[in-house]
């Protein structure tokens, strides 16, 4: 496989789960994080990036697929991880030109009350994205990043209203992805794996590699 996806609502694990597939070679395309990172440079378009981010709305799709080209034209036959991408069906009518359709679905299914208490928890590693959790992931020193020692920070966007807001966008626009899948399904070998995303995140791990390597 080249291309794989995780769909989830926010907070459910799919940075977690990305991030233990790095090591065994896969390239993690995440578009917050490429947002973040664009929001970080404070230029104009970083600036307005933030805006979206703080509010927790959709950043514009041309935008986020001007992000995805530059992204993948950089780092040509590497084998990606999509995460948080495509949110919208623009965005999924895409995949084919920029060469991304997933051959395996993840979809980590959780449900919303559990997401607002789980990213109450959250911290991260902004230049890298690494995630961890104050009860679930603790680093291995307080408030720092195992790999690089970099103080790890509250995303702004984990504010208990900014998460509902998400919500309500991921269930408008991006859940219905799933219908985009099972459409698809038919047209290429598409996998489809749904995960309780409740479960411990190496139960959740296992599973996933249990997929791969079958
Ligand atoms: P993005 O960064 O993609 O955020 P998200 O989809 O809301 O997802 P999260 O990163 O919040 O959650 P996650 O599922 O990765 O969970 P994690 O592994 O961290 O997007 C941010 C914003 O950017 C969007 O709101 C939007 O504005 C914009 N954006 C992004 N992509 C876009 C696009 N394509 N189009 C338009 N706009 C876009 O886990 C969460 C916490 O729980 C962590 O602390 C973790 O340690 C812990 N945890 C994980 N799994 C478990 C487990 N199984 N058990 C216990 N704890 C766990």
């Amino acid at each position: 496989m080249s291309v794989i996806m995780f769909l989830g609502p926010p907070g459910a694990g799919k940075g977690e789960q990305c991030a233990r597939l790095e090591a065994s070679g896969w390239q993690i395309l995440s578009t917050g994080q490429l947002l973040r990172q664009a929001a970080a440079l404070q230029d104009a378009r970083g600036l307005q990036i933030r805006d979206y981010l703080n509010r927790g709305a959709l950043v514009p799709d041309e935008w986020v697929v001007d992000l995805v080209r530059d992204r993948v034209s950089a780092s040509p036959g590497v084998r990606w991880i999509l995460d948080g991408f495509p949110r919208t069906e623009a965005q999924a009518s895409l995949l084919g030109a920029l060469h991304l359709l997933p051959q395996h679905v993840f979809v980590l299914v959780a449900p919303d009350d559990l997401i607002v208490a789980r990213l109450g928890g959250r911290m991260i590693d902004l230049e890298s994205g690494r995630v961890y959790h104050d009860l679930y992931h603790p680093p291995k020193h307080a408030g720092v990043d195992d790999e690089s020692g970099r103080p790890l920070v509250r995303r702004d966007d984990d504010r208990p209203e900014v998460i509902r807001a998400r919500l309500a966008l991921y269930h408008a626009h991006t859940a219905p992805m799933l219908d985009f899948f099972e459409r698809v399904q038919g047209a290429y070998p598409l996998g489809l794996t749904y995960l309780d995303a409740t479960d411990r995140i190496e139960h959740v791990y296992a599973c996933v590699s249990a997929v791969l390597a079958s």
